[in-house]
C-alpha cells in the first residue's frame, strides 16, 4: 500500500479579484522509501498541496490518504506521521539552536529526557554543534534551514516534507544538505516530499517527479523518463554557412522521427528527435547530396532544465 494517496484534490482560496483555484482535482501517490519531486512556478499549487496532506488546509473536495489514515476525518493521527519542513527560513519560537531542537521533539511527544538525547545526536549528524548555542539572528539562512531540515529529518516518522529546502542557501551550504538528505534516507524507509526551484536538487535526489502547472499534474514520471521522452538532439556544424535554411528544413523535416530543425549559427543547425535511439543515418542522406560539407557532429540530451521548460510552455 502507498504510504500517500491523494485522490482528486481540490482547494480554492476566495480573493478580492475572486476565487483562486490553488489545487484543481490532483490526484497522486508515494510510495514507501521513495523521494518525490513536486515541481512547476510560482503559485502552480505545490505548498497548498502539502498543507493538505500535512492537515493545516482542509480539501474542498477530494481525499488525502496518510498510511491508509484520512487527513480530513484524523488529523491528529496523521501528524503523528508526517515531518513538515516549511519553505520559510525561521525558527519559532527564537530559542538557541540546541534549545530549539529539544522543543521540537519535546513538542512531538519525546520526554525531556529522550528529546535532550536525540538533540546530541542530531548536532553532531547535522554538523550543527558549533551552532548549537546560537540564536536564529545569529545564523545564516543555511544553518536555519539546516536547523529545520535536521529536526524534520529526525523525527522518525514514514512521511516528510521538504518545501523548497535549499531556497536561499550558498551551492556549498546545498551541496552539504543534499549529502545529508541522501544519507539519512538510504537506510529507511522515509518517503520525502520535496519541492524545489532546482532542477539540478530535484534530478539529484528524487526518484519520481510530478510537474504541476496551475493548480494541475502536467507531466509524471522519473528524471530519466521525462528525459528519454524529451528525445535527442543533433547539432550538426557545415565548413560554410548555410544558404538555403528553409529548404534544407523542409527536406529533413520529412526525414523519419525528425520533430524539429532550428538553426543555430550561420554554419550550424540542430536537428530534434523524438526519442533517445533514433539514428542519425536519415539527416546524413539528407545532406550529402547537397554538397554540404559536414564539419562537426554533436550529439546533445537534453538536460532535465530543457525538459522542464517545455513542460511548462506547452
Ligand atoms: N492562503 C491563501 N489565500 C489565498 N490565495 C492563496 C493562499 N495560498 C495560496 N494561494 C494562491 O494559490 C495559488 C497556489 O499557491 P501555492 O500553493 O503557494 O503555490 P506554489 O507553492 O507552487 O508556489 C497561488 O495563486 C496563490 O496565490
Ligand atoms: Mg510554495
Amino acid at each position: 500500500m502507498p504510504i500517500l494517496e491523494v485522490k482528486s484534490v481540490t482547494k480554492k482560496f476566495p480573493t478580492p479579484k475572486g476565487e483562486v483555484i490553488a489545487v484543481n482535482n490532483v490526484s497522486f501517490s508515494a510510495n514507501s522509501g521513495e523521494v518525490l519531486g513536486i515541481l512547476g512556478p510560482n503559485g502552480a499549487g505545490k505548498t497548498t498541496t502539502l498543507r493538505m496532506i500535512a492537515t493545516i488546509y482542509r480539501p474542498d473536495s477530494g481525499e488525502v490518504l496518510v498510511d491508509g489514515i484520512d487527513a480530513v476525518k484524523n488529523p491528529l493521527e496523521v501528524r503523528k506521521r508526517i515531518a513538515y519542513m516549511t519553505q520559510e527560513p525561521d525558527l519559532t519560537p527564537p530559542l538557541s539552536v540546541r534549545d530549539y531542537i529539544i522543543y521540537y521533539f519535546r513538542f512531538r511527544g519525546f520526554s525531556k529526557r529522550d528529546a535532550k538525547k536525540h538533540c546530541e545526536d542530531i548536532l553532531e549528524l547535522f554538523g550543527l554543534k558549533t551552532h548549537a548555542h546560537k540564536k536564529p539572528f545569529q545564523l545564516s539562512t543555511g544553518l536555519k534551514r539546516r536547523v529545520q531540515l535536521a529536526c524534520a529529518l529526525s523525527s522518525d516518522v514514514p512521511l516528510v516534507f521538504l518545501d523548497e529546502p535549499t531556497a536561499g542557501v550558498d551551492p556549498r551550504s546545498k551541496r552539504k544538505t543534499w549529502e545529508l538528505i541522501k544519507e539519512k534516507l538510504e537506510d529507511k524507509g522515509v518517503t520525502v516530499i520535496l519541492t524545489s526551484h532546482d532542477l539540478y536538487e530535484v534530478e539529484y535526489l528524487a526518484d519520481r517527479v510530478i510537474i504541476m502547472n496551475q493548480g494541475k499534474i502536467v507531466a509524471e514520471g522519473s528524471p530519466k523518463e521525462l528525459k528519454k521522452r524529451f528525445g535527442k538532439t543533433v547539432r550538426i556544424v557545415l565548413e560554410e554557412p548555410i544558404k538555403n535554411f528553409e529548404l534544407l528544413k523542409e527536406e529533413l523535416l520529412r526525414v523519419k522521427n525528425v520533430k524539429d530543425v532550428r538553426l543555430a549559427r550561420d554554419d550550424s543547425f540542430d536537428v530534434y528527435f523524438k526519442s533517445l535511439d533514433d539514428s542519425i543515418n536519415g539527416i546524413l542522406q539528407v545532406i550529402s547530396p547537397q554538397e554540404l560539407k559536414i564539419k562537426d557532429i554533436f550529439t546533445a540530451t537534453a538536460n532535465f532544465e530543457d525538459v522542464y521548460l517545455e513542460i511548462i510552455e506547452r
